[in-house]
């Protein structure tokens, strides 16, 4: 049995005077324990709301999702969520951040103090612990938010773009902390990125969501050995193969909501681009598949 099943889960926001939005409709997958999977797809294809259902915030209108065989009927310990941006408590320190999810769920004080140092050992967070939020780097932001979320140890860890506010250089360098973290704890990982490099490097699976209602266009098996070589020639067709299916889940999303214009002004491809480029343009250069953009 897989440790995650989504079945057939639909999704859809009615908003006053709006037409009902589909979002997700009959969405299905698996993930298997010890899986890294990355969800890739446009903005606003519904990643963070899948993500957010997977983490028990909110329900599917139709549809269910099981974890180790329960099905996921709200939040829950077992799984660890680092947020789109990774909202921090500010007014808590380092370490009141990590521990937080341990004082909700009565560990004795001897257990959280064992579990926090083993946790500022994995993050290299030590020295830090005493700090708030804003007296830190997004690096170390992001490094709290990623071992709070593994503080209980959950089942699977569902991170929504947790590289997303961090420059490029510090950025690759992060994700070869979060591969090291996520091999050394042994997590099963769902992680929504924009990022076709960063999905390549950290996951064995990318799924490919269309703007069309969430539909899978497409489910690449990274079949790389770790630790990889983003200079290989297999990594970056990789890279070059999911941009393509990126551009592609675009197009699918552009049509359906511009079918009223002419198709000859549409310029299908350029609107990618520049929609894709303008919001990411600081970590994906999707022309060349590099995550070396805009210096
Ligand atoms: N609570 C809500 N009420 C109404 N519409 C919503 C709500 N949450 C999300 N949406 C809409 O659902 C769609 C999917 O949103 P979602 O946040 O899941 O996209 P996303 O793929 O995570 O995008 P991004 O990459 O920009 O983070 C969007 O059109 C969004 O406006
Ligand atoms: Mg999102």
């Amino acid at each position: 049995m897989a440790l995650l099943e989504v079945k057939e889960i639909s999704k859809t926001f009615t908003q006053k005077k709006k037409p009902a939005h589909i979002v997700l409709e009959n969405m299905s997958f698996n993930v298997e324990q010890g899986q890294y999977v990355s969800l890739l797809g446009p903005s606003g294809c519904g990643k963070t709301t899948l993500l957010t259902m997977l983490g028990g915030f909110m329900l599917p209108d139709a549809g269910q999702i099981y974890l180790a065989g329960k099905k996921v009927e709200g939040p829950g310990p077992d799984r660890g969520f680092v947020f789109q941006n990774y909202a921090l408590f500010p007014w808590m320190t380092v370490k009141e951040n990590i521990l937080y999810s341990l004082k909700v769920q009565n560990f004795s004080k001897k257990e959280r103090e064992q579990r926090l140092q083993e946790l500022l050992d994995i993050s290299h967070l030590h020295g830090s612990e005493n700090k708030y939020p804003i007296q830190l780097s997004g690096g170390m932001q992001q490094r709290v938010a990623v071992v709070r979320a593994l503080a209980s140890r959950p089942e699977i860890l569902l991170l929504d773009e947790p590289l997303g506010a961090i420059d490029f250089q510090m950025r690759e360098l992060l994700q070869e902390e979060l591969a090291a973290l996520v091999e050394e704890t042994k997590t099963t990982v769902v992680m929504v990125t924009h990022d076709v490099n960063e999905s390549v490097y950290l996951s064995d699976r990318v799924i490919v969501m269309s703007a069309n209602k969430g539909r899978i266009i497409q489910d690449v098996y990274i079949d790389l050995p770790r630790p990889r070589s983003r200079q290989s020639k297999a990594f970056k067709e990789y890279v070059s193969e999911l941009t393509d299916l990126v551009r592609q889940a675009f197009r699918e999303g552009e049509s359906e909501r511009r079918d009223d214009i002419p198709f000859r002004h549409r310029g299908v491809d350029n609107i990618f681009v520049a929609s894709y480029n303008r919001m990411h343009s600081k970590y994906t250069n999707v022309a060349n598949g590099r995550s070396r953009a805009a210096k």
